[in-house]
């Protein structure tokens, strides 16, 4: 296979990170992954889209309602768990994390954006161990995690099958909770997106809970972060509990 420089790029790092095997692996992955993300946002967020992401998404309301809306229902969890937050982006939970005493690991498929989250993160980013990888594919353990934290990414950047996909991996890597951002339709007519479709906000809330029901995650409770199409569909953090033990 002739390899393009992002899958050089992605080769070094995991030359580095994982040994050939699992290398061998996150191309695969990588090249699968790119395959349906034809209008797909996910494979965007490298060079200035990286370096200007967070001060682009600060003049948003709706990122300090998101932010406001984390803090709080993380201080409903237990003080030093161990969180994977996918996809990390520029590490806009970390100084909570900190703050909660956790041990913070981070996963995203762009090292442009990981560049990023280390010049706004500082020290802190430091503290905290991030991996380039694919969430379809997450090399970690299972039950790894206490906490998996997923914002701004199931709904609008990959395709469905892939939120599928990764949604199941949240739930093999992870052990007691999770915080992933979804929306719903509010009053129908309800639509399942087509796998190579992004998942938007068209399943009704009933078949949210359900198709993270299948994972294994329950709802523990969820906080309103954003209302689209006039009031007709929403975008909530649910905060769940993992129930295969
Ligand atoms: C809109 S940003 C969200 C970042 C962060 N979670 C936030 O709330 O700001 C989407 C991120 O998804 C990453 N990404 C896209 N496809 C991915 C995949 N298959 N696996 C892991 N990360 C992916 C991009 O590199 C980008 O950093």
């Amino acid at each position: 296979m002739r390899l393009t420089k992002k899958h050089r790029s992605l080769e070094t790092i995991n030359q580095i990170s994982f040994g050939s095997e699992l290398k061998n692996d996150a191309i695969a992955e990588y090249t699968m992954a790119n395959s349906r993300l034809k209008n797909i946002k996910g494979d965007s967020y490298y060079g200035k889209v990286a370096k200007n992401y967070e001060d682009k998404r600060r003049q948003q309301a709706w990122w300090w309602v998101e932010q406001e809306q984390m803090e709080e229902l993380l201080s409903m969890l237990p003080r030093g768990l161990k969180v994977l937050d996918v996809p990390f982006g520029t590490g806009r939970f970390v100084n909570y994390y900190h703050d909660h005493g956790y041990t913070v690991f981070g996963l995203d498929a762009s090292d442009d954006i990981m560049m990023a989250a280390q010049t706004s993160l500082g020290d802190q980013y430091d503290r905290c161990t991030t991996v380039r990888g694919y969430s379809t594919k997450l090399p970690f353990d299972d039950k790894a995690f206490d906490l998996v934290v997923s914002t701004r990414f199931l709904r609008d950047i990959i395709c469905y099958a892939d939120t599928k996909k990764t949604i199941r991996e949240f739930a093999r890597v992870c052990k007691s909770y999770a915080i992933l951002q979804l929306g719903f339709r509010v009053d129908g007519p309800y639509e399942f997106p087509a796998d190579d479709e992004r998942m938007g906000s068209r399943m009704s809330r009933r078949q949210v809970l359900a198709l993270l029901k299948r994972s294994g995650f329950e709802e523990v409770e969820s906080r309103k972060v954003k209302v689209l199409d006039g009031g007709n569909a929403e975008i909530h953090h649910f905060l769940l509990r993992q129930t295969s033990t």
